[in-house]
């Protein structure tokens, strides 16, 4: 089977932002205790933190993370997680029934964040608090000196400020199961109210208003409409969260959940743009998709946690090729919409639905899931440019005509060309590659190839390099004209670099 892909220098969809790498930290299971955090770990440092999570962290080259939930911060008090550890008191967890310890709080993210060079993304509790809570929050965080909280900030080892720029307010505020579910209108004035106060501290912030949960809630987009409505003037992004499952084991349609997402994007881009335009507004609202990746394998083991412990091993989902393959097309989805989505974060980072998975005092190893975030965060710098495909199609359960290739491209600062792959078929694709007009002949070409002979392979502490990237030679090379072959069920690299 053959398919064409054509890159031109003139298809410019816009800038990716780098914070579109981001990913996600949450009171949660053991992604806090015992995954960035673990004092007495062999590989902990001086802080707790290990050591071997940090350096997978920067080998991903995470730009943001959002923290501290999720669902738990709806019913948070960050008081509980600063000052000395021993008076620091233990809660209970009423979104994941588990004891939360508070060991760890926003201090301790912060010098983890600088550990892990990456950039704190700082959520408010919306549900049993408001405005309060948040602007001291951020006084704690980002004041100087001089005042209550900045002191106590500095009494707390911590002179400098934590310079937190971003702040989601709240977390999927639409969703019953939240601690303090709110109506939009409820939930738009407060938010509208939470971002002033924080707006008369330092109007430069950036804001994330919650948007719907997923795109099948009841709500959706109405949700979104009457909330942007509230706020609009106040915020700069609307949430987005989404997560797919393959409970029937339907490869075919489970590979084509992209497509779901795509029309998420598009219905929320289209609600902004009409709230924008109802108020005759001149500022444009961005989205920040900052929930994202695939969730069902834990479901069934997590009804028979034991609940209200420390830490306990919740949403711990082994990936597989499989789920590796849905990852890349929600990455590609989310460059082909890099002039809209400003900041993505995949959820989470370490042994909740992680892309890093840990032992106990043992080892840390990547998931299969880790390769295409890792590709995409290393190659997907730069301007997105639009992909003209010629390809076969297929149908699947509730999807018509969906595209065998998916792909997204960007070229980099220094010229080189990035596309992206998947190849959603059992068969192997011959691809023409025609970037015109963007690469001048003596191009270098890479290809790199994440595949394996079992679609359920993964990667465990036993066999922790069971599915890892392989280097594939270009079938032809002409300068920016390239024919590779695309194995099936295959997430594909291909860089076509200036010589
Ligand atoms: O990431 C796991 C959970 O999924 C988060 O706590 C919540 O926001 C979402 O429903």
């Amino acid at each position: 089977m053959k398919a064409k892909v054509t890159l031109d220098r003139e298809f410019q969809i816009g800038k990716v932002d780098e914070r579109l790498f981001g990913s996600f930290v949450e009171h949660l299971g053991r992604c806090v205790y015992g995954g960035i955090y673990e004092p007495g770990h062999p590989k902990a440092d001086e802080k707790g933190f290990r050591s071997d999570v940090i350096e997978l962290v920067r080998e991903l080259g995470v730009s943001i993370v959002r923290y501290p939930g999720g669902n738990f911060v709806s019913q948070y008090d960050w008081e509980d997680g600063i000052g000395p550890k021993e008076k620091r008191p233990r809660r209970l967890d009423l979104a994941w029934k588990a004891v939360e310890p508070n060991t760890f709080g926003i201090d301790e993210f912060a010098d983890w964040c600088a550990a892990a060079e990456t950039e704190p993304l700082v959520t408010f509790n919306l549900g049993t608090r408001g405005i309060q809570a948040a602007r001291d929050l951020v006084e704690y965080c980002n004041h100087p000196s001089g005042s209550y909280w900045s002191d106590l900030r500095k009494a707390n080892g911590h002179p400098d400020p934590h310079g937190v720029r971003t702040w989601c307010l709240g977390n999927e505020m639409d969703g019953p199961w939240q601690v303090g579910h709110k109506t939009a209108h409820e939930y738009g004035r407060l938010a509208n109210e939470v971002a002033k106060a924080v707006r008369a501290y330092d109007d430069s912030y950036e804001l994330v208003a919650c948007g719907s949960s997923n795109g099948n809630m009841p709500t959706f987009p109405e949700w979104d409409r009457v909330v942007l409505e509230q706020c609009y003037d106040a915020v700069d992004y609307i949430s987005l969260h989404v997560y797919y499952g393959n409970r029937d084991n339907d490869t075919p349609r489970f590979l084509a959940r992209s497509l779901e997402m795509e029309r998420q994007i598009q219905t929320v881009i289209a609600t902004c743009d009409y709230v924008q335009s109802s108020k005759r507004g001149k500022k444009r609202i961005d989205l920040s998709f900052d929930e994202w990746n695939v969730w069902f394998h834990s479901n069934l083991a997590d009804r028979e946690i034991e609940p209200w412990i420390v830490g306990p091993p919740q949403l711990q989902d082994v990936y597989t090729m499989e789920d590796a393959l849905v990852v890349g097309c929600m990455l590609n989805t989310l460059i082909r919409h890099a002039d809209r989505v400003k900041i993505a974060c995949l959820a989470q980072l370490v042994n909740v639905i992680p892309l890093i998975m840990t032992e106990d005092g043992g080892p840390a190893w990547r998931q299969t899931i880790f390769y295409p975030f890792l590709h995409a965060s290393m190659h997907g710098r730069g301007t997105a440019m639009r992909t003209a495909v010629e390809c076969p199609r297929y149908d699947a359960k509730d999807f018509e005509g969906v595209p065998v290739l998916d792909t997204s491209a960007v070229m980099g600062e220094d010229g080189a060309v990035t596309l992206f792959a998947v190849n959603r078929g059992a068969e192997t694709l011959e691809v023409d590659v025609a970037a015109r007009g963007l690469v001048e002949k003596g191009a270098r070409i890479e290809h790199t190839v994440l595949a394996h002979d079992d679609l359920k392979g993964a990667n465990t502490k036993a066999a922790p390099e069971n599915v890892v990237p392989a280097d594939a030679k270009p079938v032809k090379a002409d300068g920016s004209r390239v024919t590779v072959k695309v194995s099936g069920y295959s997430w594909n690299v291909i860089r076509i670099i200036p010589g």
